[in-house]
């Protein structure tokens, strides 16, 4: 067979380890393993691919970024990119393995629905694909937001000041909810449940009430300013095209600004931004997205394609795509009640 894998959306730490797992796996079966170049955009216009071979694989679990290249390549704009890749896929491949988010996996499912061999793979740093207690790249990324908050303790309670962090989660608050507890944050602004201006600045005077003259507030960059007191003023990116970029955006130092103006608090931002997605995967990152690599490889083998392996109850399971195409899963009540106890 002739195994295509390609990475799609955003990178995340952990891409290299399920494209060795899976890459590997077939190549001692003795398949052709193509590594398709830049995602859906090396399947559009012309087909950008080349063999991989154990040579390439080797060596590269611990290695951040992915091999194969990605971007965000809207295969709806120009109309048509759609059919292309259909053909493109019919044309050069057996199979494919498509490792992305909600966007890349959506587009699977469609081109599943038509026929196409296709198996996804669940990433995403903001760890809110549906139907998976595992996505690439979140553990890495909570794991730095976790040592950044650590750092930033020391000078914030040195200074006595308010100090704002900016985290990735362009939807949701995965990552400033649970990098901000294993960091000891101790207050976390997140989309899912929205805080008045009025409520932080509370927050910061009730500790100041008991002698805790620092504040460490971790915010996801896509709470909506409106919720703080601003105005929404641009359409929220849903694929990084055609919108806002959410970090640029600016929701930390919004918050910081309002903090200062209405409270006169001594405020400093750090907005984490792609730190969050740069270098070394941590250990659980490797193993699981080797064993969800490996969950792709073996779905393709026995030809259950418009499906994906993902995780749940610490097992990998094969599951339709449509299950995690459809929208995307909210922080649980509990999980934010529980960042709200230790201040
Ligand atoms: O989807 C993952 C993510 O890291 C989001 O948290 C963030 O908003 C976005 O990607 C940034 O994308 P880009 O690297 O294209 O700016």
């Amino acid at each position: 067979m002739r195994i295509g894998i390609l990475t799609a959306g955003g990178d995340a730490p952990g891409l290299n380890a399920a494209i060795r797992a899976a890459g590997e796996l077939a190549l001692r079966d003795g398949h052709d393993v193509i590594g398709v170049a830049n995602g859906w955009a090396g399947l559009v216009h012309e087909f950008t691919a080349s063999p991989l071979y154990d040579r390439d694989l080797r060596g590269i679990i611990g290695q951040g970024g992915t091999l194969l290249g990605t971007e965000r390549f809207d295969l709806d704009h120009p109309a048509g990119g759609r059919d292309r890749v259909l053909e493109s896929i019919g044309e050069n491949l057996d199979a494919l393995i498509a490792i992305g988010g909600d966007g890349t996996q959506r587009i699977s499912s469609w081109l599943a629905d038509r026929g196409a061999p296709i198996v996804g793979v669940p990433k995403t740093l903001d760890n809110d694909l549906l139907g998976t207690d595992y996505c690439i790249g979140f553990d890495t990324a909570i794991s730095i937001v976790a040592e950044s908050l650590d750092r930033l303790y020391t000078t914030a309670a040195s200074h006595h000041r308010v100090m704002v962090v900016e985290t990735m989660g362009r939807s949701t608050g995965w990552v400033a909810a649970l990098g901000g507890l294993a960091g000891g944050a101790d207050l976390v602004v997140v989309p899912e449940f929205p805080m008045t201006i009025e409520e932080i600045i509370e927050h910061v005077n009730h500790r100041r009430r008991n002698g805790l003259m620092f504040s460490i507030i971790a915010v996801a960059e896509g709470v909506h300013l409106d919720t703080l007191g601003g105005v929404e003023s641009s359409r929220l990116s849903t694929e990084g095209i055609g919108g806002v970029r959410l970090a640029t955006r600016g929701v930390g130092n919004f918050l910081a600004n309002k903090l200062e103006e209405l409270a006169g608090f001594d405020v400093r931002t750090t907005v984490l931004g792609h730190l969050q997605r740069g270098g070394a995967p941590t250990a659980h990152d490797r193993i699981w997205a080797t064993r969800v690599g490996a969950g792709a490889y073996k779905a393709v083998i026995e030809q259950k394609f418009g499906t994906i392996p993902v995780v749940r109850n610490n097992q990998v399971t094969l599951v339709p795509l449509t299950e995690v195409a459809g929208g995307q899963r909210k922080l649980p009540r509990e999980i934010y009640d529980l960042c709200s106890i230790f201040f």
